[in-house]
């Protein structure tokens, strides 16, 4: 089979963005747009060759793929156009293969529309796909003859007042072998309102030369919509996320409201989840069955076990937690925290690299860094590890079924021994042993008949 080139045209300075950012970095559900485009291709096939042409001083764009290393770049130090950005990348395409033109900045495009496109250039095809527009303003423009064959496309400001009220549009995404491409792209000419190299101008040399003109229509035309400027970026943002959100659903997660969920990453949900509203997931997250997330909770990098419960305000990065545990309300799970099973995080509680086994509870106003805890450990309300010296962390350890009084300190490096006991209010910094009771408080003192001082009368 032709090896498949897959060309992104990604140069543009993106000047409506009005944006010290290159365009193509900015975010859609937290990725690159370039991002999209690039696992599109990938999807589209695995083997597929990926080449990005990026503008001048578009090194940021190359940086922010570092982690990429099968990606090609192409630089277009000037733009002088889409024809003349494909002639930058030739050099790397597959000259026995074909080549499939996508843009760095039309991030929607799928898989499933982008093949048949693939399969005609494979068959000695031109594969054009185009859009029918209500509103075709600013797009080049397909004209057909008599028979509907496609015989060129014109730039709207190349287009006569006839043209214009086409509304074929072209989306700029084609496939056609690149042996041709190449032939093309060579005889292409700027003698135009723009003065620049068309890619488009490839459409009337393949109708010249004979070779076959395929249009494909696209059924979603968000799916070719680019983004030019902060209000399209934000229109196909809400887009993508309500694809996401229909993507949850159909896998029977039940969101209390589709349009207030975002997903800015990978989710993967069990069976009969339930989300409520204003949950915003990133990175790579795992929800088990019959979890159930609370309003205004933020999941990163997170693994959920089954019958979970997240209660209001929590913010989860990093964590890993147990199947039946209960979180929240506003707790924070910081990265390297793992919750066992039946693990209870109440209200205003911080964990971080910390490690609490089954059937602990630590249920309010409380820190906890750098510690490993036990399993049936009661944590009381206001116990702080403190795991810094200024200068380095240490390690707080608290056995089984220990308890820990209220408003405690534990000066680490410490260890809380087995059923310990730490009285409300001490300051431990030495190890406590197993099944003792430490009590670190001052002893109670108490005057009798106790006089308040007056206020002195002013002289
Ligand atoms: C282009 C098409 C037009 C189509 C429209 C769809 C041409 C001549 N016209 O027009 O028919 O309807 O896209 O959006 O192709 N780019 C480079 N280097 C350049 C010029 C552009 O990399 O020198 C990249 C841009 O980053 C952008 C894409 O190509 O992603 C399209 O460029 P743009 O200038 O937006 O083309 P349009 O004039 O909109
Ligand atoms: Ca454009």
């Amino acid at each position: 089979m032709q090896q498949l080139s897959v060309l992104i045209l990604a140069a543009g300075q993106g000047k409506r963005m009005v944006s010290d950012l290159p365009k193509v970095l900015h975010r859609l559900g937290g990725r690159p747009l370039l991002a999209h485009v690039l696992t599109a291709a990938h999807q589209l096939e695995n083997t597929a060759t990926r080449v990005v042409v990026y503008g001048h001083g578009g090194e940021a764009v190359r940086a922010a793929f570092a982690d990429e290393p099968s990606v090609l770049w192409a630089e277009q130090a000037e733009q002088l156009g889409t024809g003349h950005a494909v002639a930058q990348a030739l050099p790397l395409l597959d000259e026995a293969g074909i080549t499939l033109v996508l843009y760095g900045d039309v991030p929607l495009i799928q898989p499933e529309t982008l093949q048949p496109l693939v399969d005609a250039a494979r068959q000695g095809r031109l594969a054009l796909l185009t859009a029918k527009l209500d509103n075709p303003a600013g797009y080049g423009r397909i004209v057909r003859d008599d028979q509907g064959q496609v015989q060129r496309i014109v730039e709207e400001k190349d287009a006569t007042p006839a043209e214009r009220c086409l509304s074929e549009i072209n989306t700029g995404i084609l496939a056609v072998s690149t042996t041709k491409l190449r032939r093309w792209v060579a005889e292409l000419r700027n003698d135009n309102a723009q003065g620049e190299y068309y890619l488009t101008d490839t459409i009337a040399l393949a109708v010249r030369e004979g070779v076959p003109v395929e249009p494909f229509t696209v059924t979603e035309p968000l799916e070719v919509q680019g983004v030019n400027d902060r209000r399209q970026l934000a229109e196909l943002e809400r887009y993508y996320q309500r694809w996401q959100a229909e993507k949850l659903m159909r896998e029977g997660a039940t969101l209390l409201d589709p349009a207030r969920v975002d997903v800015r990453g990978a989710l993967v949900t069990g069976r009969d989840v339930v989300i409520d509203v204003n949950v915003v997931f990133e990175g790579t997250v795992r929800l088990g069955d019959r979890v159930k997330i609370g309003p205004f909770c933020v999941l990163k990098d997170a693994i959920i076990g089954d019958d979970v419960e997240i209660f209001s305000h929590c913010w989860i990065d990093g964590a890993e937690v147990g199947p039946g545990s209960q979180i929240g309300p506003f707790a924070r799970l910081r990265p390297e925290t793992r919750l066992a099973a039946g693990v209870h995080i109440g209200n205003f509680v911080e964990t971080k690299k910390t490690c609490i086994n089954p059937g602990s509870k630590v249920n309010h106003l409380t820190y906890l860094g750098d510690a490993e805890i036990g399993s049936g450990v009661n944590v009381g309300a206001g116990t702080i590890t403190c795991n810094y010296d200024g200068a380095n962390k240490h390690k707080t350890i608290i056995e089984d079924d220990a308890f820990i009084g209220s408003n405690s300190s534990l000066v680490a490096p410490v260890r809380i021994g087995r059923s310990a006991t730490i009285g409300a209010g001490s300051s431990v910094s030495r190890d406590v042993p197993d099944d003792s009771l430490c009590l670190t408080r001052a002893p109670r003192k108490e005057v009798t008949n106790w006089q308040r001082p007056v206020k002195s009368k002013k002289l």
